[in-house]
């Protein structure tokens, strides 16, 4: 069969390479993809969301599959652009319809969702400009810090967590007169959990679902999770809290509510849930939803995939998922990210990237931010490049990602040292 695959960071390069080793496949394509992802299939130049030029391209190309890596696309209703269209509906998209996908296109959405059925999360009101006196009440009840969400997708800049009730009052209010633009104009207020974070994968065919290897990510720049929020600086799996117990708990209470919850609410999903977790003394609760697979957890739980990925999106795309197997590597995997000075703020783009000869074997590449120009790899974005690794243990798998890390070179490149410190 052919797929093509949509997107271009490292989790792309990480399904794509995952993909690619399946014997179903005949042709991977990747749209827009990057120098790394250039390497396990067929780059195409449309932009993932450019939804006429990839009907051009399916129908031209005899496109079997359209696997979706970001959530723009899902949330703009690419599902519901090939479904609608009858030249289209025969190819299947995994991912879900956009009304499925406003469990992360809307956290006002998401947190309803979970009330009405018991899922355990913050406590939140929704407040627009409208009732904010009901907001500025509702701050006043809860203790710091304070959880300032912005309703839409923010590019992963949406939430604020404020230490003092009045920057908390004044924050909600510039959050309201647009400061993410329309997609503050509704914000989530939400009670402060504290605990360990972890990310919880499953594929669901809209009835069954298949719960993936559990990782956990380092979203802050600096080393002890310090710093300012990136769009992740590693990952590890398994994670060692999410045991068996907990795992029990987070399938009977959040899980199988999840996926039985849309499908009572007739909300079409086959595809990924990503649910980030927080454990809190033992009880996982739900921080977001989002319906893709995270970056760069993707870049640790391919490795832990065993069976063939494409067996689990037939399964998706079937909607025979329970007769569809998935093994799990049980070593750990772990990645770290390489990413350009400055990044999270401002960084530059276009420094040579070399050393790539010189890494082992043992490593496994993910590009994120490269592209290649007359033969050179160069930076292409704020994260760079994300070494993975296998180990027997969490510290082996880390040594040789370290080394990885350090073996690859370009002016300004940084990364954390401590990726699995908490763990
Ligand atoms: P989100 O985009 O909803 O995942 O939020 C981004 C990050 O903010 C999360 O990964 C958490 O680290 C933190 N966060 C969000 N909501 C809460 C909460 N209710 N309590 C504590 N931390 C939170
Ligand atoms: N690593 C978190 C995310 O992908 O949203």
């Amino acid at each position: 069969m052919n797929i093509l695959l949509l997107g271009s960071g490292g989790r792309e390069h990480a399904i794509a390479w995952k993909i690619a080793q399946s014997p179903k496949v005949d042709q991977l394509f990747i749209a827009p993809g990057n120098a790394g992802t250039a390497q396990t299939g067929t780059n195409v130049n449309i932009k993932a969301d450019d939804f006429p030029a990839i009907k051009d391209f399916v129908q031209s190309n005899h496109v079997d599959m359209v696997v979706v890596g970001p959530e723009d696309p899902l949330v703009k209703g690419i599902y519901d652009y090939f479904k609608d269209d009858v030249r289209l509906s025969s190819v299947p998209v995994i991912g879900p319809s956009k009304a499925g996908a406003q469990l992360e296109g809307s956290k006002d959405f998401a947190k309803a969702f979970m009330v009405r059925h018991h899922i355990p999360t913050a406590r939140y009101k929704s407040i627009t400009a409208e009732n904010l006196e009901e907001g500025l009440a509702f701050l006043e009840t809860l203790e710091a810090p304070y959880v300032l969400k912005a309703d839409g997708l923010a590019a992963g800049k949406g939430v604020l967590i404020v230490d003092s009730l009045e920057e908390a009052k004044r924050e909600l209010s510039e959050m309201l007169r647009g400061m993410f633009g329309d997609a503050s104009k509704t914000v989530v207020i939400e009670e402060f959990l504290d605990g360990i974070e972890c990310s919880v994968f499953v594929v669901t065919d809209g009835k069954d679902y298949k719960i993936l290897p559990v990782a956990k990510d380092y979203k802050r720049i600096g080393e002890g999770n310090t710093g300012l929020n990136t769009g992740g600086m590693g990952a590890v799996s398994p994670v060692p809290f999410a045991d068996h117990e907990f795992m029990q708990k987070v399938e009977e209470r959040i899980i199988r509510p999840t996926v039985k919850g849309l499908a009572e609410e007739k909300l079409d999903y086959a595809g990924f849930i990503f649910f980030g977790l927080i454990n809190v003394k033992g009880e996982p609760m739900v921080i977001e939803y989002n319906c893709r697979m995270g970056d760069p957890e993707t870049e640790v739980v391919m490795l832990r995939i065993q069976s063939d990925l494409v067996e689990l999106l037939e399964g998706i795309a079937h909607h025979d998922l329970a007769s569809r197997i998935l093994l799990q590597d049980p070593r750990y995997a772990v990645t770290v990210m390489l990413v350009s000075g400055g990044y999270p703020e401002a960084y530059e783009k276009g420094k040579e990237i070399t050393g790539l000869d010189k890494v082992s074997p043992e490593n496994i590449l993910f590009h994120a931010g490269t592209k290649s120009v007359d033969g050179k790899l160069l930076t292409n974005g704020g994260r760079v490049i994300a070494i993975s690794s296998y180990g027997e243990t969490k510290d082996e798998a880390l040594a040789k990602s370290f080394a990885g890390a350090k073996a690859v070179q370009f002016d300004k490149k940084y990364f954390r040292r401590d990726i699995g410190f908490d763990l």
